[in-house]
């Protein structure tokens, strides 16, 4: 059978420091995990997609996560290597299919703190207004801004432009500045967020649970499993699933972290598996409260979760749950944040991104460089596009790198078989094969927009690699000899 030595990625160069622990990891995933997703998405997603069966949508991507999360592990184990996925697609496919996935991470991360940023900004909006301290409108949208309406009886999207999402655009830059500061720094910051991240969210549990209304229940599945609307747009409970399926992104960061990790073989694994299980049980939970305490239909807010405590009359608990979710929020984008800043690191210290974007900073020993150009990118991106526009595209360009993942898993185990691996997925080539076709059922439950625009980054990514990343790669000697002789 044809071998291959396995290249390894991030082998010569700067190296980050070995800090963090399987504790520190497993935080850090439901620091990425819960936040936009669960607070803000489950809302709209009830409200114009899966009625009170939005939690069927958590199940079926919540299972697709736990087959590419399994795949993740056992790579992360295994190969190990640098920058998630994208290490791992260049042991299994070469350097080619690297270069995709890590352009579309890229994409992931990058368009994910941004999409929460919009999340974040719309409870903090709430948390003051509510406390008699109002932002002005036009700075807490952008242009593109839409809202729901209800015409002639029909509930119906209309253009609602502002100016730009101020408080959004502020809180990237007040986490890029935290960045530069460091990692272990940061992952304490982190830690004590988490644990008022999930105060939270027991609080709701314990209250919503004593008020819900099972009627409000039914109609349980009131948009059927799936249509596509007029548009090109998708509904039902499986187009849902393509749209909550962004609760779930993050828990993919942790392996971003594997350079840094104290024992990555077994703490990566850990740390991907622990905050996935944990956080899939408290979708559930949260979903299906929020769509029994309050009708579905009025779930299309900027803040459904405050809303719902609100209308059921539990105030004190609706200001706690908003300070609670600001506060969540901002662990889920410093995490992400982070493992963009790893993903480019990892990329350029192989060639395939400008040399400049791989310096780390000889005081602080982050990418400072690397960590403000992004941290502004995403600030532009946050400040002027709306929140569903970006969930959707990080949303297909994350199934993707499942999907790429996923065939990552199956590619070692035949051309690898006698590598080393201390986590193995149970059950041989299944779950891999599960994972691929789950995370590719739900990209195409995506509106066709969010294809075109995939698309389009993809194209991008093609051009700049041809042009740049092939010759400068230093991991793939025989394709950089071959551009020099021309
Ligand atoms: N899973 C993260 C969130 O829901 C990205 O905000």
């Amino acid at each position: 059978m044809f071998r291959r030595k396995l290249p390894e990625t991030g082998g010569a160069g700067p190296k980050l420091r070995k800090v963090l622990s399987a504790w520190d990891l497993s935080l850090m995933g439901i620091g990425a995990i819960v936040g936009t997703g669960i607070f803000v998405l489950t809302g709209i997603v009830a409200a114009t997609q899966a009625g009170p069966a939005v939690v069927l949508s958590f199940v079926i991507a919540g299972f697709a996560c736990a087959f590419a999360a399994l795949a993740y592990a056992e790579l992360a184990a295994s190969v190990g290597g640098s920058g998630s996925a994208y290490g791992y697609s260049y042991a299994a496919f070469g350097e080619f299919m690297a270069w995709i996935i890590g352009w579309d991470l890229i994409l992931e991360y990058g368009v994910a703190v941004a999409a929460v940023a919009n999340g974040w900004a719309g409870y903090l909006k709430a948390g003051l207004s509510a406390a008699g301290y109002a932002i002005p409108e036009m700075l807490t949208k952008g242009p593109f801004a839409t809202k729901s309406v209800e015409i002639a009886g029909e509930m119906q999207e209309i253009a609602d432009p502002g100016l730009m999402n101020l408080p959004a655009i502020g809180i990237i830059l007040i986490l890029m500045a935290m960045l530069v500061i460091g990692v272990k720094q940061s992952a304490r910051f982190n830690a004590a967020m988490v644990f008022v991240k999930l105060l939270t969210i027991f609080v709701f549990i314990a209250v919503a649970s004593q008020h819900i209304q099972p009627d409000l229940w039914s109609p349980f599945m009131p948009f059927g499993w799936f249509e596509m609307a007029e548009g090109g747009k998708t509904v039902g409970v499986l187009a849902g699933a393509s749209i909550v399926f962004f609760a779930y992104v993050g828990f993919d960061a942790v392996s971003t972290a594997v350079e840094e990790a104290k024992d990555a073989q077994r703490d990566v694994p850990v740390g991907i598996l622990t905050s996935l299980a944990f956080c899939t049980i408290i979708y559930i939970a949260v979903s299906g409260l929020l769509t029994g305490v309050v009708s579905f239909r009025e779930l299309n807010v900027d803040e459904p979760v405050a809303f719902a405590l609100t209308r059921i009359g539990i105030d004190w608990a609706s200001a706690l749950v908003s300070t609670g979710v600001i506060t969540g929020l901002t662990t889920v984008m410093l995490v992400l944040f982070y493992g963009l800043t790893r993903i480019i690191f990892s990329m350029s210290r192989d060639g395939l991104l400008p040399h400049a974007l791989g310096d780390i900073n000889a005081t602080t020993h982050t990418p400072v460089r690397t960590t403000v150009i992004c941290g502004v990118g995403m600030a532009v991106m946050a400040g002027f596009l709306p929140l569903g526009l970006l969930a959707e595209l990080v949303n297909i360009g994350t199934l993707a790198a499942f999907v790429l993942v996923c065939g990552g898993v199956i590619v070692m185990r035949i051309r690898h078989p006698e590598m080393k691996r201390p986590f193995k997925t149970p059950g041989g080539l299944l779950i891999p094969l599960l994972g691929a076709l789950s995370c590719g059922a739900l990209m195409a439950f995506l509106p066709v927009t969010t294809h075109i625009r995939f698309l389009g980054w993809l194209l991008i990514g093609i051009v700049l690699y041809f042009a740049y990343g092939m010759r400068h790669s230093k991991l793939n000697a025989p394709a950089v000899k071959k551009a020099k002789e021309k």
